[in-house]
């Protein structure tokens, strides 16, 4: 099952992390100093941790994978602007626990041009601190270091009588580095290209395993395998299975219910692959055969999918393809008598909510839900090359609405890609698996027969 390509670390050169430093330091004012951690490891049961996953604004600035780390920027500073605080080298240590880069690794082999010992922060960091006016940091994201934060410039406070400059101004990092972030490079795109066919080809196996009788898990497992036989060590998120009308159920992660011969089966999951998320939606028949009622249903939201994506374009701005999914929608809910009114009601009045309660995308990128405003000024934020964002309309019919008929109750559709942002219009990231009815059910009656 080796379609895409396989992986292998560090697609986005070393160079490009120092590009991203330099950039961010030319943001920040001259007198100023920024500050970023990277994540702490999270116990998940007594000696069992999480699987670790670096902080994404952190790993966007050094490509540094371990956690115990303070990367400092310092604009101007004579003995190099970029400055990592880690973990020392120690054999003992590492015979446990596996390899340590230590300051001379963060030097040698992730380009800082200045490293020390994590353990000596408290000594070697407020004197870096000391008469920068501003610092930057992404304040209120984690209590515990804020409080470092503080003790450090404390530490500036308690000897202003001999001379010490304390900064006075502290300001959020995030404005100007989650701005950058939005904006994908030629090699993150490769990246997230990767991901999105990794994710592709796991969802084109789930559709082909598909069996009344099996358990969503059953299902689940296809997935995972297909993204850990490429790389992609973990899921972007927690993968949803949801058949019948589980996939009504927006977040259901129990993924433990039988399919069931003649449900439609909603996959949501998409992999991690050097930190950057994929996440595709597809809905399918268990079976292979999409019913009369489901395919309509179904027909209306991938109408709503393609028009959403025709209007993902420079100059439209962010709520343009949500508006023309909206209208699709609601348009199909009308003509499936889903819905009595005229159109204009249908979405003046917000009527088609009881089956579309969600937005039609989110930014995607080290983030599943990624950084970047969308809006500025108030305004929606107009779209531009290398933007990435997900377009997932999507129909719920609760299963116990006696006001629609009984047919219709309990279907739950929602068809996800990802799109990137190009100069005359969009480029569709997970066309590796089909959406279309009749493409669905001739890989699904290829795999079976
Ligand atoms: N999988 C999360 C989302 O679609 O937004
Ligand atoms: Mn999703
Ligand atoms: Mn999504």
């Amino acid at each position: 099952m080796n379609t895409a390509e396989t992986s292998s670390p560090r697609q986005v050169p070393l160079a490009e992390y120092g590009q991203r430093r330099q950039r961010l330091i030319e943001q920040m004012a001259p007198e100023s100093i920024a500050i970023v951690s990277a994540a702490p490891e999270r116990t998940r049961s007594r000696d069992t941790d999480y699987p670790y996953r670096q902080d994404s604004d952190f790993y966007y600035l050094t490509g540094f994978g371990e956690p115990d780390a303070v990367l400092a920027l310092i604009p101007g500073r004579e003995h190099g602007q970029a400055v990592l605080f880690c973990r020392e080298r120690d054999p003992q240590k590492e015979l446990w626990d596996g390899f340590l880069a230590g300051p001379e690794g963060a030097v040698a082999d992730y380009a800082m041009d200045d490293a020390f010992p994590i353990a000596d922060i408290d000594d070697i960091l407020p004197g870096l601190i000391e008469g920068r006016s501003r610092v930057y940091y992404s304040i209120g994201r984690d209590a515990g270091f804020d409080a470092r934060v503080m003790e450090w410039v404390n530490t500036l406070r308690s000897k202003v009588r001999s001379g010490a400059k304390p900064p006075g101004e502290f300001v959020a990092l995030e404005h100007s580095l989650h701005d950058m972030r939005l904006y994908k490079s030629a090699a993150e795109l490769k990246v997230m290209e990767r991901a999105a066919a990794i994710t592709a080809e796991a969802h084109c196996r789930a559709m082909t395993r598909s069996a009344p009788g099996l358990r969503e898990y059953q299902l689940e497992a296809e997935l995972h395998y297909t993204f850990m036989d490429h790389g992609a060590r973990h899921p972007a998120y927690s993968t949803i299975v949801g058949g019948g009308a589980n996939g009504c159920v927006l977040h259901y992660i129990d993924n433990q219910a039988v399919l069931q011969d003649g449900d439609l089966v909603l996959i949501d999951a998409g992999c991690e692959l050097e930190g950057y998320a994929a996440d595709i939606t597809r809905t399918f028949p268990v079976n292979g055969r999409f019913t009369a009622p489901q395919k309509a249903l179904y027909d209306v939201v991938l109408a709503a999918n393609l028009a959403a994506i025709a209007a993902v374009k420079p100059e439209n701005h962010w709520n343009r393809p949500h508006e023309a999914a909206v209208e699709v929608l609601s348009q199909g809910l009308l003509d499936l008598g889903l819905l009595k009114g005229t159109l204009e009601e249908v979405i003046e009045q917000s009527l088609y909510r009881p089956f579309f309660m969600h937005r039609t995308g989110h930014w995607l990128g080290l983030d599943v839900h990624d950084v970047g405003d969308y809006k500025v000024g108030g305004a929606w934020r107009v779209l531009e090359p290398g933007m990435v964002l997900t377009i997932e309309p999507g129909l719920y019919i609760p299963p116990h609405d006696q006001s629609v008929e009984p047919h219709w109750r309990g279907l739950g559709i929602r068809i996800e890609d990802d799109v990137v942002v190009t100069r005359d219009g969009c480029r569709v990231l997970t066309g590796g698996v089909p959406k279309d009815t009749a493409e669905i059910e001739a890989l699904m009656a290829h795999e079976h027969s």
